[in-house]
This record gives C-alpha cells, structure tokens and sequence, in this order.
C-alpha cells in the first residue's frame, strides 16, 4: 500500500488533490495534516471522514517535533506540500506570515523528512518529496510578446511577497535536492479553479457577489492575463509527477487557456444570470478598483515537458470547468457562507472538539 502524507489538505487543491487519490487508487493510505487556518476546512472532506483510508492530523508544518512525530508514525511513502499561505493580497498587507509558512515551513519539513528517510549509504529508498510551487515565481510576461511563455529554465523573478515566498521555498527544494541527494520534485502551475476555492480568489469571489448582486472588483483595466487550469487536472498532474517524474527535476503545468480578468468576470456575469434567471445580475455590477500592488501583468505557461516526458495534458475545457464551478458553488451556497462568515469555526469545535487556528489567533 502506498501513503501519501499531505500537507494543506484542507485547502482548496489540497482537498481536491486528498478527494482525487481515494478515487484514483484502492491501494491507499492518505493522510492529511492541515493547521486549519482561515483557509482550511474539513467540511470539504466530509465525504470521505468514515474512509478508513484516510486520516485526518491537525499539525503546523512549521512544528519541527509535531511533524518528526507524523512521520515517524505514519511512516508516507511521499509527502506532498500543499501548505502554504497562498494569496497575493494577503501577502501586501502582511508578508511575514508567507516567508514563516512558506519558506520557513517547507525547511522544517525538508528536515524532518530528510531525518526520517535518509539511509545510512546516504540513499532514500522509494520515498519521494513533492514541493507545489506556482508559475508566479517566475515573475510576469507582458501583454506584448503574446508567444513568450514560462519553460522550467526560465529564471526565477518573483515580485509579490506571496510569489518570493514560493520562489524561495523552491531554491531550498532544489537545494536539499543538490546537497543532500534528497529525492525532489517541484510542480509550478497555473491558476487553478473549481470547487472548493475560498471566495477570496477571482473566480470565486465573483461567483458569490454576482448572486448577492454585490460590486465585482476588476482591478486596474482589467486586462491581466492568468492560464486558467481546472483543479482536477492539476491533481492528475501532481499525482503522475510524484509516480513517474524524474528526481531532482521541475514540471510546469498548465491549462492551455490564456484569458482576460475582464473576460472571465463577464463570462461568470452571463453564466451566474442565465442559471438564476436573474437580469439584475449583468456587467453593471462590474467596478473598476484600484490596480494591486505590483501586479503581474500575464503568466503564460509552457506545459510541454509534463506533456512529452509523462503524457499528461489538461482535459477539461474552461468552456466545461467553468460551468461545472458555478454550478457547485450555486448548490454549494451553505459552504460559501459558512467559510465566509466565521460559522465554520464553530463547526470544527463541534465535529472535531477543537478550532481552527484562525479563530484562537
Ligand atoms: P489554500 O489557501 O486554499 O490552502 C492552503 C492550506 O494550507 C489550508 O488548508 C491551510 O489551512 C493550510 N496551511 C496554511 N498554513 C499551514 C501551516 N503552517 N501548516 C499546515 N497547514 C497550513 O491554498 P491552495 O489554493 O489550495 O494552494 C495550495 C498550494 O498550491 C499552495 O502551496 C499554493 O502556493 C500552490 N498554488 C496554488 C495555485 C492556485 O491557483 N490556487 C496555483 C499555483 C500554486
Ligand atoms: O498563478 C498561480 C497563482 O494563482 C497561485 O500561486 C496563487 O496561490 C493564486 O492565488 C493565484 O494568484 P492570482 O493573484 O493570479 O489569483 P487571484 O485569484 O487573486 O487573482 C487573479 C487575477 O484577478 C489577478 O490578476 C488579480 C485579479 N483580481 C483578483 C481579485 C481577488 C481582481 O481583478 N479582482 C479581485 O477581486
């Protein structure tokens, strides 16, 4: 049997990644350790809470003795870090929770996996470390050069708090690939979207205020540019690389599907009022706001390698995924509101008997 440990498996791809490989597989042992901060929810992996496959652990990936604990006990096959402070805006108002989660927690568990694995010869057996990256660490492409894309040699640019963060985590990956001979993988990606995205992303976001008939803030002209991947195609994704890549190496992913802030908005506007039958929900509730902070301008990626090295393409049309994402969220409204407004915090003290890290903070 093979266990993965993930970490920020109750984040929004690490649920989906958790819900993915106990469907995928039968022969599975999934353990998921989550700090549960403001971004975590075990309601998106209620489904699967009786499973005798799987696990849940409430841990901090920057506790040194908590995650030696973990995984001396649970002894994974792979780990996969999903774990991360992962929103732009968030990483403007307060950077140094992203350099301590995401730099300073991907070294922690480097650490405690090294100890735990690293054999006496200085091998690693059949165990493998897969560090979830993402395309902004290498910085933006400009709107003028519409054939320039992200390859896995471009050099690293990040301009964001948040995207330095990674970028770093990433270098300390490559590092203790280089030095120690750890058995490393990186997979940078697109953005994602699909269930399960907390309602502080584009996508999301949009979708709840379009039904509350509430303002949908374009920033600048509207005009970046993101590669829109559906979440399940990227676990896919991840799961191939950590079965087949090769060690030591990096793996872009992504969706093929270049487009417009602006465009998506009004995409979800036509989508979200022809489904409710609602007129009042049109390109009127659009407001232009302020630009963010160092805004990258287009992240494009050259997904060729993950396609010829282990034949992996993504499968789902924006066409069909976004479709199938506002037809979640719209049945899913109790999970937006709940996630949104604090309530669920008082979820977990019930199912669970304890809370969310966000709420003792
Ligand atoms: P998310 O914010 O939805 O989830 C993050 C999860 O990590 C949450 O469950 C949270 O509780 C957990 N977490 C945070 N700090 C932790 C800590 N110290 N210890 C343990 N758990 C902790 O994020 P997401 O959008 O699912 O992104 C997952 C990963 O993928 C991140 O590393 C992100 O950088 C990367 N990524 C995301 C996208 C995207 O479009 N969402 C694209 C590229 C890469
Ligand atoms: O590219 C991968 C990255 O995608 C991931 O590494 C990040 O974790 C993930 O959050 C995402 O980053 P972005 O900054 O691209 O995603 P976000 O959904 O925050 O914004 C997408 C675009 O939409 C971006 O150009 C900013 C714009 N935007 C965003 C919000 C929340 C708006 O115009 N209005 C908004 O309210």
């Amino acid at each position: 049997m093979t266990c993965y440990l993930v970490t920020g498996g109750a984040g929004f791809i690490g649920s989906n990644f958790v819900l993915y490989l106990l469907r995928a597989h039968d022969d599975v042992r999934v353990v998921n350790v989550d700090a549960l901060t403001y971004a975590g929810n075990l309601e998106n992996l209620c489904s699967v809470e009786d499973d005798p496959r799987y696990a849940f652990l409430q841990a901090d990936i920057r506790d040194a003795e908590a995650m030696a604990a973990i995984i001396e006990a649970e002894r994974p096959d792979y780990v996969v870090n999903f774990a991360a402070e992962s929103h732009v805006d968030r990483s403007i108002e307060d950077p140094g929770i992203f350099e301590s989660t995401n730099v300073g927690g991907t070294v922690n568990l480097l650490n405690v996996c090294r100890a735990a694995w690293e054999a006496p010869d200085g091998g690693y057996g059949e165990h493998r470390y897969l560090q979830v990256s993402t395309d902004e660490a290498y910085g933006t492409l400009s709107l003028e050069e519409p054939d320039a894309f992200f390859a896995e040699t471009t050099p690293l640019a990040p301009h964001s708090p948040y995207s330095a963060s990674k970028a770093s985590a990433d270098l300390f990956v490559g590092a203790y690939g280089d030095t120690f001979g750890m058995p490393v993988l990186i997979t940078r990606c697109s953005n994602n979207y699909g269930p399960y995205q907390f309602p502080e992303k584009l996508i999301p976001l949009m979708i709840r205020n379009a039904v509350h008939h509430e303002a949908l803030p374009v920033y600048g002209d509207g005009l970046n540019v993101r590669d829109w991947l559906f979440v399940e195609d990227h676990c896919k994704a991840i799961d191939l690389v950590l079965r087949k890549g090769r060690l030591g190496e990096v793996y872009n992913v992504g969706g093929h599907n270049e487009r417009a802030n602006i465009d998506i908005v009004k995409t979800i506007i036509r989508l979200v009022s022809e489904r409710l039958g609602d007129p009042e929900i049109n390109d009127g509730l659009i407001t232009f706001v302020e630009d963010r902070k160092g805004h990258d301008r287009r992240y494009g990626i050259d997904a060729s390698k993950i396609g010829s090295e282990l034949g992996w393409r993504p499968e789902t049309t924006f066409e069909v995924g976004i479709e199938r994402t506002i037809d979640w969220y719209l049945a899913h409204a109790e999970w937006v509101e709940s996630v949104t407004s604090g309530a669920y915090q008082a979820y977990y003290e019930q199912m669970y008997g304890h809370r969310g890290a966000a709420a003792d903070a």
